[in-house]
């Protein structure tokens, strides 16, 4: 019997040997060590020898497996090892390699225009209208007749008018102006407001003019409010924009809604007033139309024009944006070309 069990030994220590992987390994523990295994067999056996030779045997089968099993262990952990190292070079990672660029989008430089501009008049206490209180598809009412646009007028040709076939009075509106309207319809004074959004007119489009743009419009009516309000405001207006005390001019002009009414200019960005091609030798560029709001578009909304006053203006935002950035088209704006975006 101790003969038989020398042979398990050795047989079982040479398979431990040899073995290459955790399936081998698994294979040698069921054969040696498990309850089915040869040594327990031969422990069974031990009943049937004498009383003396029962423990001396008993005590080498033990020694046997114990052998055994420390060889099998050992085995064990250097293939763990071995298995674990193999598979850390198969799934290595290279972390030199250089990491996947997700591009990120940015905000359109006209949105960022808009937002800035809202916001400097945000901090001066206006609020933005709702948008059923600025509807692009606007009505020949909203866009001329409340803004005191005579019928027939000639002045209607100030802006060349997009007609749709809706309805022979619905058109696209062209200026932001009828915010105004539907603005004072809706709340009564003291207003503090400003309205931005896109305006259309029907004209050739060139480096200085698109079909669509946008146009930021601005109204105030309370007691007592008078032209050096709006200068003021606009003044503070530019100031902050532009980012420093820039000159500003007053020029009278005529809108039909506001009188009396002026454009303003501010000095050229490029030549700082002495004239080039951006301001055609003038020094100065128009950045925006204003005026007093005309009693008549006061009384047509049911506001007394003897009790309040207003002032109003209406800015677009391209130009502005042009004039900050020294953007020379207008149509960098809507071509979509990732080169010119990416460097707002
Ligand atoms: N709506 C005018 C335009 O588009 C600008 C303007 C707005 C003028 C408000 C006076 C008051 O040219």
């Amino acid at each position: 019997m101790q003969k038989q069990l020398e042979e398990i030994c050795a047989k079982a220590l040479n398979e431990v040997e040899n073995a290459q992987n955790s399936a081998d390994i698994d294979a040698i523990k069921l054969e040696y060590l498990s309850r089915k295994s040869v040594l327990n067999n031969i422990k069974k056996g031990l009943k049937d020898l004498t009383p003396e030779q029962r423990p001396i045997v008993g005590a080498f089968a033990n020694e046997v497996a114990q052998k055994i099993e420390q060889a099998v262990n050992e085995k064990e952990q250097a293939i763990y090892e071995k298995e674990l190292n193999e598979k850390l070079e198969s799934e290595r990672i290279d972390i030199t390699l250089p990491g996947r660029n997700i591009p990120m989008g940015k905000i359109h430089p006209l949105t960022q225009t808009v937002d800035e501009i809202v916001s400097i008049f945000q901090g001066m206490g206006f609020t933005i209208t709702d948008n059923e209180n600025s509807p692009e598809v606007e009505t020949e009412y909203y866009n001329f007749d409340a803004l005191n646009f005579p019928k027939d007028h000639p002045a209607k040709d100030m802006q060349d008018t997009f007609y749709t076939k809706v309805a022979p009075n619905v058109i696209l509106r062209g200026q932001t102006s009828g915010a105004q309207i539907h603005t004072m319809e809706t709340k009564k004074p003291p207003l503090r407001i400003i309205s931005p959004g896109r305006v259309y007119r029907c004209e050739s489009v060139s480096a200085r003019k698109n079909n669509l743009f946008h146009q930021i419009e601005g109204l105030v009516v309370d007691k007592n409010i008078t032209f050096a309000d709006l200068k003021g405001v606009l003044n503070e207006f530019t100031r902050i924009y532009f980012g420093e005390a820039r000159p500003t001019r007053f020029r009278t002009s005529f809108f039909p809604f506001t009188e009396p009414s002026a454009e303003i200019d501010v000095q050229c960005i490029m030549c700082k007033g002495k004239g080039c091609k951006v301001c055609s030798q003038t020094g100065w560029l128009e950045i925006l139309g204003a005026g007093m709001v005309d009693p008549n578009v006061l009384k047509g909304v049911g506001i007394d024009p003897d009790v309040y006053t207003g002032f109003a203006f209406g800015m677009g935002v391209e130009r502005l944006a042009m004039l900050k950035h020294a953007i020379c088209d207008i149509r960098m704006f809507f071509n979509n070309d990732i080169r010119f975006l990416e460097q707002f």
